[in-house]
């Protein structure tokens, strides 16, 4: 691993700085070794960018992502870190499995791989799984049925209850399943009658959120809300936030772009859940992500296989990939509108999400002597994306065609190069 040397690189805060790199950490350029010089005059340096919500699909979805191919995708897009949901095959539920996956990440990831605890064993929703042990023996605070929503307020409340005792996270999946069930696959407008797909109402989703945040204030616990995309589901974190309840929230990039319209081409790419909405939804997620509403960016990156997408509309798995493009998505929605600074971005793609997944190490700053994760970019070049110029195993990519910021330049993970392009 040579040391390497920054030079006029950017910082969030507009400074402009030579970086250097050894052992793993930030240096100050004085004390570096022969090192690898990179010219960074016009970049910026992010924090490494850390992600909440990742389907690696690893084990028992090998076909569709690998913890190695999520984690090039991951560096690709500029991530240090990715949170590894659990709806895998087996799920994980048990320190063992939790282990094996964080296993895998070290042996195999170009990023690192932080599992997610299942909420509920076998994220049946009916039994709470052994969230205290997963905290003891791996350190888990974080924890979902994402895919799943826990349909039942008691066996919720119960997962609050024990979570609670350690400081622990619960990411919802809000989706009222008599509301939304699993043949839903349009957001309730106008446009899902013409479209003659089953409505899934914008409540399905505000109405779990209702309900959680007041369950989180009944028992002390930590909500963390998964891939809000509505205006009302806006509305109740805000009304929360203000009352002083433990709530945090994330957007995808794809709700941050992308609406109910493209469903018209009946291409099962833009399937998804929660769905993509209308326009006033996607003013309100943009709103509520520049008022600190909504804390931060997480793409639900979804790898599926061409035949597990090559079906009728209501059966096609839902679910779409967005590591690659989620910060450009970010900066043509956010940044170039002037609705989030550098510092912003920085904010929500790296410290938030690694201060609600607890991930002490990532999210810092970049400085002398904090730990190497840095992504450098160029916010200037764009490109249009392109189906197979990605290291995800799946081509479920709902930006293919549009031309779109393609900032990442450079990842370093622990002073590792993990992704170049320079
Ligand atoms: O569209 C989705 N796909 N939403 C989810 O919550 C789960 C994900 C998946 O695992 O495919």
């Amino acid at each position: 691993m040579p040391d390497l040397l920054v030079r006029g690189v950017t910082l969030p805060d507009a400074s402009v700085t030579d970086l250097g790199v050894r052992g793993g950490r930030f240096a100050d350029p004085a004390d570096l070794a022969r090192p690898r010089v990179i010219d960074a005059a016009g970049l910026i340096a992010l924090p490494g960018l850390v992600d909440l919500h990742t389907h690696l699909r690893q084990p028992g979805g090998e076909a569709a992502e690998t913890v190695r191919s999520g984690t090039l995708a991951a560096a690709r897009g500029g991530f240090t870190a990715v949170f590894a949901m659990p709806n895998t095959d087996p799920v994980t539920d048990t320190p063992a499995r939790a282990a094996a996956v964080a296993a895998l990440g070290r042996a195999e990831g170009s990023a690192e791989v932080v599992p997610v605890g299942a909420i509920t064993v076998g994220q049946l929703g009916t039994t709470v799984a052994d969230l205290a042990a997963l905290h003891a023996e791996l350190g888990l605070v974080f924890f979902s049925d994402d895919g799943r929503c826990v349909q039942d307020a008691r066996v919720m409340r119960a997962a609050f209850r024990a979570a609670a005792r350690f400081g622990g996270v619960l990411a919802q999946h809000s989706q009222d399943a008599d509301l939304a069930g699993p043949t839903a696959c349009c957001h309730e407008s106008e446009l899902s009658e013409r479209f003659g797909l089953e409505p899934w109402p914008a409540v399905a989703e505000s109405a779990i959120v209702a309900r959680d945040v007041q369950l989180a204030r009944d028992t002390g616990g930590r909500l963390h809300v998964c891939h809000v995309s509505t205006a009302e589901s806006v509305e109740v974190i805000r009304w929360a936030k203000a009352r002083g309840i433990h709530v945090t929230a994330e957007v995808t990039p794809h709700h941050l772009l992308l609406g109910t319209a493209l469903l018209a081409s009946g291409d099962t790419t833009f399937k998804v859940n929660p769905p993509l909405a209308g326009d006033e939804h996607i003013a309100a997620v943009r709103a509520g992500l520049a008022d600190g509403t909504i804390d931060a960016v997480a793409t639900d990156h979804a790898p599926h296989t061409a035949a597990a997408k090559a079906q009728p509309f209501p059966l096609a798995k839902p679910g779409m990939v967005g590591l690659e493009q989620a910060l450009g998505v970010v900066i043509e929605t956010m940044v170039t509108p002037g609705r989030l600074s550098w510092a912003d971005v920085a904010r929500v793609l790296s410290s938030a999400p690694a201060r609600i997944g607890g991930l002490a190490h990532q999210g810092r700053a970049v400085a002398v002597g904090e730990p190497a994760n840095v992504t450098l970019i160029d916010p200037s070049r764009r490109t249009r994306v392109q189906r197979d110029n990605t290291a995800s195993l799946s081509r479920n990519n709902p930006y293919v065609g549009l031309d779109l910021p393609d900032p990442v330049r450079l990842t370093c993970w622990q002073g590792h190069v993990t992704h170049e392009d320079l």
